[in-house]
């Protein structure tokens, strides 16, 4: 069977390092699904890793993508059942190619009342503001948000205010998030207004970061000592360095706690995600052919971009 995916054999911008490559795909491994792939996004957490921010964990040369949805076309007996059915192909290979491996336990099924371009979105940013929300809870805490737009936070600003937080700002880089962000109960604040940003942080029990650099040292800078700095991304590219008088910071990362989730953890983790993302508002998409990958990424680059682009595969 011939296999179309994209690639990268070094590291670097994904613009200039990443291929399509076609070849002819292994045999399936003992326990593995194969899944002939529909769609898949274009986020921050596929691109950072092609760069060689993580090379230490990466063997070159590998497929890029680490989320999708797809329909299983062949499986072992034991997971017979699963054949013709939608899942989310988890912790096997890059998703950004026809074919996805991955072992039968860690398939996601996807309920039918969950459309395409929902489910190939379901896994990192659901499940790290699922796992961030367990780890550090917002109940009864004043919420502060950076990044506000962007998919991860609308969703951990969504769902912090599900579990009991009293009020949740969200920082925006762009005017137009300002809005969205209002209907989803996240009360909107310009990065710019850094008095405002000051003040928000002062008052703030729990601040979830993805951007490091002067913003994070200033929200650290305001913030009451007891509380407590969850540092998720690096959207600015700038690290910061910690100071004595900062509240907690905490580092968190998904790939930390993924193995140890048992295969029953990791499929009950998904019955809250598929519930809470029905109830929530995510991004809009944009749905690309996988052929004008060159024109998804070109689009996730876009400054205030209200859609997430979405590669079709299938
Ligand atoms: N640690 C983990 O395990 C984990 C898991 C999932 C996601 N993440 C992180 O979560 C972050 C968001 O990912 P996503 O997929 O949700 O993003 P996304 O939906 O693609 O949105 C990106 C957002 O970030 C904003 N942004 C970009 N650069 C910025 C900067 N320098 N300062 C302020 N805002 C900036 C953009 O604002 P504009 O609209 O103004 O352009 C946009 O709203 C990334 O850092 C990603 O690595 C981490």
């Amino acid at each position: 069977m011939e296999n179309t995916a994209l690639c990268y054999r070094k590291f670097g911008e994904p613009e200039s390092v990443l291929r399509r490559e076609t070849a002819i795909k292994a045999s399936l491994k003992p326990g593995d699904i194969r899944v002939q792939m529909l769609m898949a996004p274009v986020n921050a957490s596929d691109l950072i890793p092609i760069t060689g921010a993580y090379r230490h964990r990466i063997t070159l040369p590998a497929v890029a993508g680490y989320e999708g949805v797809g329909r299983v076309i062949a499986a072992p007996d034991s997971a017979a059942a699963l054949i013709g059915t939608r899942v989310l192909p988890l912790c096997g290979e890059g998703t950004w190619q026809q074919y996805v491996d991955c072992p039968a336990t860690l398939a996601i099924p996807v309920p039918d009342t969950i459309p395409d371009s929902l489910a190939a979105r379901a896994f990192i940013n659901p499940l790290a503001a699922w796992l961030m929300l367990s780890l550090y809870p917002p109940q009864g805490k004043r919420v502060l948000l950076t990044a506000a737009g962007s998919d991860c936070a609308i969703l951990l600003g969504q769902w912090a205010l599900r579990q009991g937080a009293t009020e949740v700002y969200g920082i925006h880089r762009s005017a137009v998030h300002a809005d969205r962000l209002r209907a989803m109960g996240i009360l909107p604040v310009a990065q710019q207004d850094i008095d405002s940003v000051r003040a928000l942080a002062a008052a703030s029990d729990i601040v979830y970061d993805a951007t490091g650099g002067e913003l994070a040292l200033a929200i650290l800078g305001a913030m009451d000592k007891s509380a407590a700095f969850v540092c998720y991304g690096l959207l600015s590219g700038q690290p910061f360095a910690l100071q004595r008088h900062f509240p907690a910071v905490h580092w968190f990362h998904i790939r930390n706690y993924l193995d140890a989730l048992t295969p029953e953890a990791w499929q009950a983790a998904f019955c809250d995600i598929w519930s809470w993302l029905a109830a929530s508002h995510y991004s809009d998409t944009t749905l690309l052919p996988f052929t004008d990958w060159q024109s998804a990424l070109a689009h996730y680059r876009q400054a205030g971009r209200t859609h997430k682009p979405l590669l079709e595969i299938g």
